[in-house]
């Protein structure tokens, strides 16, 4: 399913970063959980005076919906070049069209981070697209399953362990190159609260997330070396289609 979008080049992939790529198109459905980035010109100005991301590169997986989407307005509008992924390859058009009629400098690909095929051709992509230097890799895909443990079946473990784990696992392997190549490389994780107390019915998401949490501390510590910095961040509930497919957690259920 791996697809790379291309179209018209955009402006800000000629010059310095990639003189011959052709991408482009810009997605998304950026439906009803879209969180401006810019709430106001003033906020936003008020806010770049105080700190940058100039052509700072950026790679966000899972930007079309929810969090990450938030996160690539949030990159772009401080001045970053962000390239996402999504699988839903609409979606990805139609916020690929939005933030290129709205001057944000991103391109993405249709991809599933939860294959390893996919996930090699993606840093392909994003290692074309910038010239072979990441500052910023953003491992945000997340989904989650809820039931009673005894219930969950090996294929449910196996896909939360593969989209939520092994795939931050392995774009951080992957992105290493690039990381190091930046001069100044940072890695966020989207974790969860959920790997730091137990949730009803969320034991496996809340294993990969703790597995996360722990990944994270190492890779701070091997790579901090290479100037490359590691960090999670852990959200409690935000009303996401993820969160609208899974329901909410309740303390009284
Ligand atoms: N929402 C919350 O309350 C909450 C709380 C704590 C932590 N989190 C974490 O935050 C992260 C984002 O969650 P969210 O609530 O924003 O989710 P979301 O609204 O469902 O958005 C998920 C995004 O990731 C993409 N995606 C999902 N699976 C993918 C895959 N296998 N390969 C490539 N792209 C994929 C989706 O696009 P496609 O469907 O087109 O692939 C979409 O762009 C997750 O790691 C989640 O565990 C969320």
């Amino acid at each position: 399913m791996y697809q790379t979008l291309t179209t018209n080049p955009p402006a800000f992939l000629h010059s310095k970063h990639n003189p011959t790529l052709s991408t482009g198109p810009s997605i998304s459905n950026c439906i009803s959980l879209r969180f401006k980035a810019s709430a106001s010109a003033t906020t936003a100005s008020s806010r770049t005076s105080r700190w940058s991301l100039h052509d700072m590169t950026a790679l966000v997986t899972g930007g079309t919906r929810g969090i990450g989407l938030s996160i690539v307005e949030e990159l772009t509008g401080l001045g970053a070049i962000v390239h996402t992924c999504a699988r839903n390859e609409d979606e990805l058009r139609k916020c690929l069209r939005d933030w290129k009629d709205e001057g944000l400098r991103v391109t993405g690909s249709v991809c599933d981070v939860s294959s390893l095929a996919d996930r090699g051709k993606l840093i392909e992509d994003v290692s074309s697209v910038f010239s072979g230097k990441l500052n910023i890799l953003i491992n945000n895909v997340g989904t989650n399953i809820r039931k009673p443990m005894v219930d969950f079946t090996a294929e449910e473990v196996s896909i939360l362990m593969s989209t939520n784990f092994e795939s931050s696992f392995h774009m951080c392997q992957l992105s290493y190159p690039l990381l190091r190549a930046s001069g100044a490389g940072s890695i966020v994780f989207t974790s969860s609260v959920s790997g730091f107390v137990s949730l009803k019915s969320m034991s496996v998401h809340a294993a990969t997330k703790g597995a996360i949490n722990q990944l994270t501390k190492s890779l701070a510590c091997e790579w901090a070396k290479d100037n490359i910095r590691a960090n999670a961040v852990a959200p409690w509930y935000i009303r996401t289609s993820m969160v609208e497919k899974v329901g909410f957690f309740s303390f009284a259920t």
